[in-house]
């Protein structure tokens, strides 16, 4: 075992994602160079039995007295909206619920924390595949256009308002959304974090020009699917365009959210955040 310290992770949920995260740092934590610093969820009773009490947080306002290195939101978007700031005030942080920066304040404020601070606001690329060339597209001001399709099963989906209307009638391969991201986000807070995390990475388009489709389909019970369509620059000269499509075919449980690939990816993810300061970072 390294004699280096280890970095602490305070996980903020202990639902699907963040009993998984838990248990592998536990599990695989003295490899890795990673400690708990504290587990919290609203409800305490979760962890009874999984988590030694002496690493259960119980007033999430009281997390600075655990002193992580690194926070991982793995609950629900309101958490980010009430305490992402002194989380990127105190430490590293990696929003496990990026759908919550469609709100431009919230982005901004955020963005704005992670300088001053100089901790990084960690974005896990969850089902994107390429995120990083997409993120570099839009360092160079290469990007052009960027479109995502979400294709789930219709039990698949949480979502809200008319959206949920049109969902619970769907009888064959049924389109339920189709325009910026932006607006699709608060009403499908669970299902498009995917797109919430590629509106970060290509930045120059931002919520507002990444076009998200979502596609409910009861053809396909145990897929996720991630279309993705990246648009480039044209060549003055001969017209072409560049452009690069990806397909990312994830098997997933009858009616589950969150794919099983994607515990892998989030788990990389959070390998990945070591610190690479006061900036927002895709991992
Ligand atoms: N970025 C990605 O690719 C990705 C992938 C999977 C899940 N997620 C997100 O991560 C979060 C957790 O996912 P999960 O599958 O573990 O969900 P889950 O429903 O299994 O667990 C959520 C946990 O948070 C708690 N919670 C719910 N609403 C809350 C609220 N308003 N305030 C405080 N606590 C609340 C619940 O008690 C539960 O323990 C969700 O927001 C989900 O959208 C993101």
């Amino acid at each position: 075992m390294s004699m280096e310290a280890k970095r602490r992770i305070g996980i903020v949920g202990f639902g699907h994602v963040g009993h998984y995260l838990a248990q592998k740092i536990l599990e695989e934590g003295d490899k890795a160079g990673l400690e708990l610093a504290f587990v919290w969820n609203r409800t305490m009773k979760k962890m009874d039995g999984v988590i030694d009490p002496r690493l259960q947080l119980h007033r999430l306002s009281e997390f600075q007295t655990r002193q992580a290195d690194l926070i991982v939101e793995v609950a629900h978007p309101d958490i980010t909206r009430d305490y992402g700031e002194r989380f990127v005030t105190a430490a590293n942080f990696m929003i496990g619920s990026p759908t919550v920066l469609s709100d431009p304040n919230i982005e901004h404020r955020l963005r704005e924390t992670a300088t001053t601070s100089g901790h990084t606001l960690y974005v896990p690329s969850g089902a994107l595949w390429g995120g990083e060339d997409i993120q570099r597209m839009a360092d160079r001001g290469t990007l052009k256009g960027l479109r995502i399709t979400m294709t789930k099963h219709p039990d698949s989906f949480q979502l809200k308002g008319e959206l949920a209307e049109k969902n619970r009638v769907v009888d064959g391969r049924t389109i339920l959304y189709e325009g910026p991201v932006r607006g699709l986000c608060p009403v499908a807070p669970n299902n498009v974090n995917t797109m919430a995390a590629a509106c970060m990475a290509a930045h120059t388009l931002g919520f507002d020009h990444v076009i998200g489709v979502l596609v409910a389909d009861p053809s396909i019970p145990d897929w996720h699917l991630v279309d993705i369509e990246v648009t480039g620059a044209r060549n003055k000269e001969t017209g072409q365009v560049f452009s690069v499509t990806t397909k990312r075919c994830n098997p997933a449980e009858v009616g589950h959210v969150t794919g099983s690939a994607t515990f892998l990816s989030f788990w990389s993810s959070l390998l990945g955040c070591t610190g690479h300061g006061g900036r927002v970072y895709l991992c």
